[in-house]
């Protein structure tokens, strides 16, 4: 399963870059108005740091416009992937840029239905949110096993992309459930990692080693400098 940051922050970006194992972004109105920048100027920065898709996000409910912003999005960068919402006219932009090779990023899934017009109209990913299911007494993980479950009879070369999540057991269940990509905000990235007794450990493997130097004798120069 492919890990991606849900942000449009840059030093979240980079610093989850720099651990080796971020494979995307995804973005959304909300998250780039959040930022308070220039549009082109930051999906441009976001997609020269990442080796992965980037999802950015149209901002219309007419097919006409999104095919138009659709075929702007795509030119932003190679691994600019369009985000189009699961509504019957994004459902028509989707079929048509699909059709033309565009990867379409099928956003604001809430149902298996949904789901399987996504994949019929051609998506390239469907992502389905897992948390603002839960937020109203659904349980969002279920509807994940359904697609995945769903997408695999069926055949569907659409990649699920858990998004929504809330929290680093949102992830390990989503990878249980056979998802292809998880996306989360940095806040659950950061969980994925943290646990007391591997900071526990550590220190006190560091503390024995300091312990101990008097008895180690010659060292490789790098152990000395620590
Ligand atoms: C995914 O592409 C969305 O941007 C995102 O996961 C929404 O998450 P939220 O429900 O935390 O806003």
């Amino acid at each position: 399963m492919k890990l991606f940051l849900d942000t449009a922050s840059l030093d979240e970006i980079r610093e989850a870059n720099r651990w080796g194992v971020l494979r995307g972004i995804t973005s959304n109105p909300t998250l780039i108005a959040k930022e308070e920048k220039g549009f082109l100027p930051l999906v441009k920065e976001i997609c020269s740091i990442v080796d992965g898709d980037v999802s950015i996000e149209t901002a219309s409910d007419d097919t006409e416009t999104l095919i138009r912003q659709a075929h702007e999005i795509d030119q932003i960068a190679d691994n600019a992937v369009v985000k189009i919402a699961l509504t019957p006219n994004g459902l028509a932009a989707v079929r048509a840029v699909s059709d033309e090779g565009i990867k379409v990023n099928v956003t604001l899934c809430f149902s298996p239905a949904q789901a399987i017009l996504a994949a019929e109209a051609g998506a390239y990913i469907v992502s389905p949110f897992l948390g603002r299911l839960d937020d109203v007494g659904t349980d969002g993980l279920r509807l994940l096993s359904d697609i995945c479950e769903i997408y695999a009879i069926q055949g569907y070369d659409t990649q699920v992309l858990a998004a929504s999540l809330r929290h680093p057991i949102h992830v390990v269940e989503s990878a249980r459930l056979g998802a292809d990509i998880a996306t989360m905000p940095f806040k659950v990235f950061e969980g994925l990692v943290k646990h007391p007794l591997t900071d526990a450990g550590f220190k006190r493997f560091i503390n024995d080693w300091e312990g101990a130097k008097p008895y180690l004798g010659e060292l490789p120069s790098s152990m000395q400098e620590e």
